[in-house]
C-alpha cells in the first residue's frame, strides 16, 4: 500500500479502538483491490467533534463502534432507513460536493450476521434463538426478521431486557430457564460469555445443542469458543465471531468504494491480527 497525496482515509471511531481488528481487515482489502485508501484508528471521547473533524479532513468514511453507535446518528445528514429502524449506525460514508460534506449513516452489522449465517443455512422460514439483549442482539434479531425468519426468540440473563428488545424488534422473549423447551434451527450467542479470559464458560448447556443445525458465536477471542467446540461435537455447523465482523466489513468496503473486496484476504488479515 502506497500512501500519497491522493490517498483517501477511513477510520474506526470508538472508545477504545486500540484492540480493533478492523484496520488489518480494511487495509488488506485496500492492498488487494489496489484502491488508494488507508484505514486508521480514531479514538473518540466526543463523537460529534470527531465526525466534524473527519469531515474537515476529507475522510471517505468510518466504522463506528462502542460506545458511539447510537449517539453518532445525530451527526449524520442522511440516515439510512434500516439504520434508523435498528437505532444504531456502525458505518459513515462521506461525500463532498460544492465545498460541503454530506455524511450518511448506515448499519452493516445485520447484513454481516445474515451473510455469515446464510453460508450455512436458509434464513427464510428458519427458527432462531438469540442469546443476549444488547446492541449486537438487536442487529442480529433485526437481520433475521428482515431475511424472513419464521421465528426469532430472545433469551437473556436479565429477562426484562429481552422482553423490551423483543417488543422493539417484533419478536418473542423467553426466560433462560425455558431454553430447554425451545425448538429452533439456529442459535446465536451475542453475549460476552465465553470471551477470554473466561474461555471456560458457555452461555448454554451442551446438552441443548444437538437440536440446532447451526450455531454462531459473536465472540472471537478465543476463535473457537467453548460454545462452538461443544456445538461441533453435537454435530452442528458452526460460525465463528470473525465471520460476522468480516461480512459487515465487506459491506462497509462496498459502500465506501463500490468494489467487492476478496473475503479470504480479509479473513486471513483478521486471523493474523487476532493471533498477533
Ligand atoms: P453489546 O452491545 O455488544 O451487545 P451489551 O449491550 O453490553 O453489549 O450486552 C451484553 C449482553 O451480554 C447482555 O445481554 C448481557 O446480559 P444482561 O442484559 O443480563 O446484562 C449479556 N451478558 C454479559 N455478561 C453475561 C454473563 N456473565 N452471563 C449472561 N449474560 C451476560
Amino acid at each position: 500500500m502506497q500512501i500519497n497525496g491522493k490517498t483517501t482515509l477511513y477510520a474506526i471511531v470508538g472508545n477504545p479502538v486500540s484492540h480493533s481488528l478492523s484496520p488489518a481487515m480494511h487495509n488488506a482489502a485496500f492492498q488487494a483491490t489496489g484502491i488508494n485508501g488507508a484505514y486508521v484508528p480514531a479514538p473518540s471521547a466526543d463523537i460529534a467533534k470527531t465526525v466534524a473533524s473527519l469531515r474537515e479532513l476529507g475522510f471517505g468514511g468510518a466504522s463506528v463502534t462502542v460506545p458511539h453507535k447510537e449517539a453518532v446518528m445525530a451527526s449524520t445528514d442522511i440516515l439510512d432507513p434500516v439504520a434508523e429502524k435498528i437505532g444504531a449506525v456502525n458505518t459513515l460514508a462521506f461525500r463532498y460536493e460544492e465545498g460541503r460534506s454530506v455524511c450518511t449513516g448506515l448499519n452493516t452489522d445485520w447484513i454481516g450476521s445474515n451473510k455469515a449465517l446464510s453460508l450455512h443455512c436458509e434464513l427464510k422460514g428458519s427458527r432462531a434463538v438469540v442469546l443476549g439483549a444488547g446492541g449486537a442482539a438487536k442487529a442480529v434479531a433485526f437481520g433475521l426478521l428482515e431475511a424472513g425468519a419464521g421465528s426469532v426468540v430472545l433469551a437473556n440473563r436479565t429477562y426484562e431486557k429481552a422482553v423490551q428488545l423483543a417488543e422493539t424488534v417484533g419478536c418473542t422473549a423467553i426466560a433462560v430457564e425455558d431454553l430447554a423447551h425451545e425448538q429452533a434451527d439456529i442459535l446465536i450467542n451475542t453475549t460476552s460469555v465465553g470471551m477470554s479470559p473466561h474461555g471456560e464458560q458457555s452461555p448454554i448447556a451442551a446438552s441443548l445443542l444437538p437440536s440446532y443445525s447451526v450455531v454462531m458465536d459473536i465472540v472471537y477471542a478465543p476463535l473457537e469458543t467453548r460454545l462452538l467446540k461443544e456445538a461441533k461435537q453435537a454435530g452442528c455447523a458452526t460460525v465463528d465471531g470473525l465471520d460476522m465482523l468480516l461480512y459487515q466489513g465487506i459491506e462497509q468496503f462496498k459502500i465506501w468504494t463500490g468494489v467487492t473486496p476478496p473475503a479470504p484476504v480479509m479473513r486471513a488479515a483478521l486471523e493474523e491480527a487476532l493471533s498477533g
